[in-house]
């Protein structure tokens, strides 16, 4: 796999694809970390006297108004404060304006063009891999960057067209996050799995995946409901997947003695932020509902993490959304971070993430993913589909558009 060092950039028009799909409410950045993991790549395309054009999508863009909120206008404020340099904003991705503004960048300059999805207005052109948008974006530069880790299950013009049309290679970040989440296919042992969150659908390849590599599977969550009424017991009116009943008790019964389920939780009639009560699982009554996993639950927890050497961590172990049920997410990655010298713990997936920066556990856990879907299908199937892109169609059609 060709790397961004495998090529001269010196005065080429490197066009890297970056992901700064990044949280935002009300036109503010909530969490720039996916904009600071991108500087890297950035910086070292400057430093090599590139002339530097970024691409991203930010959200989904359905209709004519989803463009003000979508607007990639306060990434590139945030880009400038952390580049220590103007970044030139074109407020389109396509046009005469975006053709005009590339052809005046300068060596070591950056500009960054607007949202890629706003293609999905004229018939999902981004979306869909529309070959035409693609050879617009590939016309604009020499080289081909994709540096976007968090976008590379999506086969968009973007992201995996634009490769089809010139020579392409992987940025800083996609090089770490690979060789990270590839490691954990034949991960140091004991090798413990943390599952949480609420839909098992999600979980499904990461359990195939995994079940049979690791050492112990730790399930929090709500999903810890359903394994548990598979198992028999009574789970009141917690949130379950009733149809998902039969793989629980399948895999219950395949990995009886690696799948280890809370014995206590943290319970409420109703889901806000109310206190709520700790209670044993044979305690639950029928209108209870499990929000957290409880004291003894992560006792155990840590107990099973004593002699771990790799954790992978997906799903809060709670609803941590709201203040009172944080706990048992907020206990388990202390305890982790704690223990950072020994465990090496990968997390992956957008709220697990989350829950680890809101703890400013940034610097003090092996390795947070930039990927949400993609840090899933990564480790379910091994690839990507915008990687094999990456090895396979690495400038082919180059000859139809020159
Ligand atoms: C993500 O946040 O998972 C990526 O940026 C992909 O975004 P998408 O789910 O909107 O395609």
């Amino acid at each position: 796999m060709k790397t961004i060092r495998d090529f001269d950039l010196s005065k080429k028009t490197v066009l890297i694809r970056c992901d700064f799909n990044v949280p935002m409410k009300d036109g503010k950045i909530l969490d720039d970390t996916r904009i600071r993991k991108a500087l890297d790549t950035i910086e070292y395309a400057m430093d090599k006297n590139a002339k530097v054009v970024l691409l991203s999508h930010l959200g989904k863009v359905k209709e004519e108004s989803d463009k003000q909120k979508q607007t990639l206008l306060p990434v590139q404020k945030r880009l400038e404060e952390l580049l220590k340099k103007r970044v030139i904003f074109v407020n389109d991705c396509v046009g005469e304006q975006v053709l005009e503004q590339v052809k005046k960048l300068k060596e070591k300059e950056v500009l960054l063009l607007e949202n890629t999805r706003f293609q999905d207005l004229d018939g999902k052109k981004e979306s869909n891999n529309d070959p035409s948008l693609a050879q617009f974006w590939a016309s604009l530069g020499d080289i081909f960057i994709n540096d976007a880790f968090g976008t590379m299950h999506r086969a968009h013009a973007s992201t995996i067209g634009i490769a089809s049309f010139l020579p392409t290679g992987i940025g800083f970040l996609v090089e770490k996050e690979i060789s990270v989440l590839k490691s954990l296919f034949s991960a140091p042992k004991p090798f413990i799995l943390i599952l949480g969150g609420s839909k098992i659908k999600d979980k499904i390849g990461i359990i195939k995946k995994f079940a049979p590599k690791c050492d112990k599977i730790l399930i929090g969550g709500a999903m810890a409901a359903t394994f548990l009424e598979a198992e028999g017991y009574q789970v009141g009116a917690s949130l379950k997947e009733t149809e998902w009943i039969p793989f629980c008790k399948e895999m219950l019964k395949k990995y009886s003695s690696k799948i280890i389920l809370p014995v206590d939780f943290r319970c409420a009639k109703q889901i806000s932020n109310q206190e709520g009560e700790e209670k044993d699982i044979t305690d639950l009554e029928v209108d209870d509902i499990a929000l957290d996993i409880g004291a003894q639950t992560i006792e155990n927890f840590k107990n099973h993490l004593k002699d771990a050497k790799t954790v992978l961590w997906n799903g809060p172990l709670g609803a941590y959304e709201f203040s009172s049920y944080k706990k048992g997410t907020k206990e388990i990655l202390l305890y982790l971070k704690d223990e950072k010298e020994k465990i090496k713990t990968v997390v992956g997936g957008g709220d697990t993430v989350a829950c680890a920066m809101e703890n400013h556990l940034e610097n003090d856990l092996y390795h947070l993913s930039t990927g949400g879907g993609a840090t899933l299908h990564y480790l379910e199937d091994e690839t990507l589909v915008v990687l094999e892109a990456v090895e396979k169609n690495n400038g082919s059609n180059k000859s139809q558009f020159q």
